[in-house]
C-alpha cells in the first residue's frame, strides 16, 4: 500500500530536478501525478519515464492555471496535493539587479505561487481537504546577499504560506513551506561556473549537497496523511546550514 494511494498531485516545474524527484516518489507511493513546466521535451520525457501526465505551463499564466485545475477536476473529480515548485535563481546582488531580472524572478517565484494557491483553493475547499506545499528556500529564512531578488521572492513564499494556511485550514486544506538548503540540481550549476562549490560546502555542517530525493521525501510527508496536523509551518531540509 502506498502512502498516497488514491491521491492526485500537481507539481509545477516538474520536468527535472526536485519536481521530477517528487513526481517519481509520489507515483511510487500510488498518486496520479501531473507535471507541468515550460521545458516541454524534458517534461514529456520525465513524465513518460515515471508514468505521469505532462502539461506545458508557465506558472505566470493565470488563465492556464484555471484550465489545468479544471482538466484535473474533470479527469479525477479531485485534486489532493499541489507542489508549487517551479522557480528560477540568479546570483545577482542588490546594486546589480536590473528591473527586468527583478520582475521575472518575482513573477515566477512569487506570483506563480500566488496563482497556484488561488487556482486550487476552490476545488480543495469544495472537497474539504488538500495539501499545498510551497517550495521556498533557506533564502526565505535569512538574508540572501548576492541573490537579492531570489531572497525577496522566497521570503514572500514563506509569508504567503502562513496567510494561506490561516485562510484555508478552517476548510480542511493544509499549506506548508519547504526550505531546501543546497540541492544537487541544474539550479546550482552556477556555483560550479563561479568556482564556489568548496566554499559553500564548508558552510554546510553535513558537508555535502543534498540529492533531490531528500527533499522529495519531505514533500511526501507533507502530501500524505502523516502530516495531518501540520499547517502554516516551515520545514527545513538543509544539512544543518541554518543551524
Ligand atoms: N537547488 C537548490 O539548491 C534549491 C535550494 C532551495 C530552493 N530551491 C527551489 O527548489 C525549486 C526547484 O528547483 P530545482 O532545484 O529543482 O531546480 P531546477 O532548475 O532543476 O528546476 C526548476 C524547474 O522550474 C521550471 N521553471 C522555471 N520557470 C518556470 C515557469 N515560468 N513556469 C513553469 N516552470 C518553470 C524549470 O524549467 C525547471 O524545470 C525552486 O523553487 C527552487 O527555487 C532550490
Amino acid at each position: 500500500m502506498g502512502r498516497l494511494d488514491g491521491k492526485v498531485a500537481l507539481i509545477t516545474g516538474g520536468a527535472r530536478g526536485q519536481g521530477a524527484a517528487e513526481g517519481k516518489l509520489f507515483r511510487a507511493e500510488g498518486a496520479e501525478v501531473y507535471l507541468t513546466d515550460v521545458l516541454v521535451d524534458e517534461g514529456q520525457k520525465t513524465a513518460a519515464e515515471i508514468g505521469a501526465t505532462f502539461i506545458e505551463h508557465d506558472v505566470t499564466d493565470s488563465a492556464a492555471w484555471a484550465e489545468i485545475v479544471s482538466r484535473i477536476d474533470q479527469e479525477n473529480g479531485h485534486l489532493d496535493v499541489l507542489i508549487n515548485n517551479a522557480g528560477i535563481f540568479h546570483m545577482v546582488g542588490l546594486v546589480e539587479t536590473e528591473r527586468q531580472l527583478w520582475d521575472r524572478t518575482i513573477a515566477i517565484n512569487q506570483t506563480g505561487v500566488f496563482l497556484g494557491l488561488q487556482a486550487v483553493s476552490d476545488i480543495m475547499i469544495r472537497q474539504r481537504s488538500g495539501s499545498i506545499i510551497n517550495i521556498s528556500s533557506i533564502a526565505g529564512l535569512r538574508g540572501s546577499g548576492g541573490a537579492f531578488a531570489y531572497g525577496a521572492s522566497k521570503w514572500a513564499v514563506r509569508g504567503m504560506t502562513k496567510s494561506a494556511a490561516q485562510e484555508l485550514s478552517p476548510h480542511g486544506v493544509r499549506v506548508n513551506s519547504i526550505h531546501p538548503g543546497i540541492i544537487e540540481t541544474a539550479m546550482v550549476d552556477e556555483f560550479s561556473r563561479k568556482g564556489i562549490n568548496e566554499s559553500i560546502r564548508e558552510r554546510i555542517p553535513m558537508g555535502h549537497y543534498a540529492d533531490a530525493l531528500e527533499v522529495a521525501k519531505l514533500a511526501l510527508f507533507l502530501g500524505s496523511e502523516d502530516s495531518s496536523y501540520c499547517s502554516g509551518s516551515e520545514f527545513v531540509v538543509d544539512g544543518g546550514m541554518t543551524a
